[in-house]
């Protein structure tokens, strides 16, 4: 006969309290990953950041789309492209939208292309025409990638380069011409655009040089997010998976998100 008070074996409790703590964390991640995608309320970036955003590589794509964003949200903007006639319609667009919001938005373009031999002298310009506005917001967009697969060996020397100086000098130079000024005013977010790619899979074959430059902006994200979270500057990399057309519509209309921890707890955002 079964005994009225036999208790289970330690353990079982042991394995039971386990089971029971494990469902409780993964109950309180989803919580906070409803909270944070659904619920949680936007940055004031004007308030939080500074009055002006920097966006590269925004003449087309999401840095364009990003741009409409921000000026939307209330930044004044600065529009940074290599093409002239591309920048000043962009601008117009952009300005035109804003004023109906807000009389007094400014959009202002600076030409830099980045792939050209003068564009670390363009860049130490950029500064300088930067010097005295009071910049908030970087977003490091500008960069490529193969204009189609193709094995390492078949990568040539103009396409390599051009994917380091985009993806790896660009951001790098602008970063370091922006920085000097948001530790001045101890405020202020830089976004650089990564890739899913190179984080989120193990590996992007036949687009080899393209994902490397995205790994490095990765790292040199995570490195700059640590050493100046004390000087109040958030530094975030956005790792995107999918086609252009998902990516940008995840990112616009929740550009709040850019500027927020995760629920991982880290500064990263990865957009599907
Ligand atoms: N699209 C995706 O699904 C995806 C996924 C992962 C990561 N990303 C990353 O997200 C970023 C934006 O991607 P996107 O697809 O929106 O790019 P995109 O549509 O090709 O737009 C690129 C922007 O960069 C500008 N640009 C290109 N070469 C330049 C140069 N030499 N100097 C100055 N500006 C230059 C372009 O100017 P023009 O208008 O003159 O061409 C354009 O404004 C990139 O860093 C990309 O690697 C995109």
């Amino acid at each position: 006969m079964a005994c009225a008070d036999a208790r289970p074996p330690a353990w079982a409790l042991a394995l039971a309290a386990l089971g029971l703590l494990a469902s409780a964390r993964a109950a309180a991640r989803l919580a906070l990953w409803v909270y944070a995608v659904f619920l949680r309320p936007a940055k004031p970036l004007r308030r939080r950041y500074g009055a002006w955003a920097v966006v590269t590589g925004a003449t087309d794509g999401i840095g364009r789309a990003l741009a409409f964003r921000l000026a939307a949200s209330g930044l004044d903007v600065v529009l940074v492209g290599r093409d002239p006639d591309k920048l000043a319609a962009v601008a117009a667009d952009i300005k035109a939208k804003a004023k109906q919001r807000r009389p007094d938005a400014e959009v202002r373009t600076f030409a830099v292309d980045f792939t050209a031999d003068d564009a670390a002298a363009r860049v130490v310009a950029l500064g300088e025409f930067l010097r005295g506005l009071d910049v908030g917001v970087l977003v490091n967009n500008v960069g490529a990638s193969y204009p189609y697969a193709r094995y390492f060996h078949e990568v040539d020397e103009e396409l390599a380069r051009r994917l380091i100086r985009l993806n790896v000098e660009a951001v790098t130079r602008v970063t370091h011409a922006v920085l000097p000024g948001m530790v001045e005013r101890r405020r202020g977010a830089i976004v650089n655009m990564g890739s899913g790619a190179s984080a989120v899979m193990p590996s992007d074959p036949l687009y080899t040089v393209y994902v490397a430059t995205k790994a490095y902006v990765d790292q040199f994200s995570r490195c700059l997010y640590v050493e100046y979270k004390s000087k109040g500057i958030d530094v975030q990399c956005q790792l995107r998976c999918g086609t252009l057309e998902y990516a940008s519509v995840a990112m616009i209309f929740n550009i709040h998100r850019l500027f927020c921890k995760t629920y991982f707890g880290r500064n990263f955002y990865i957009t599907y």
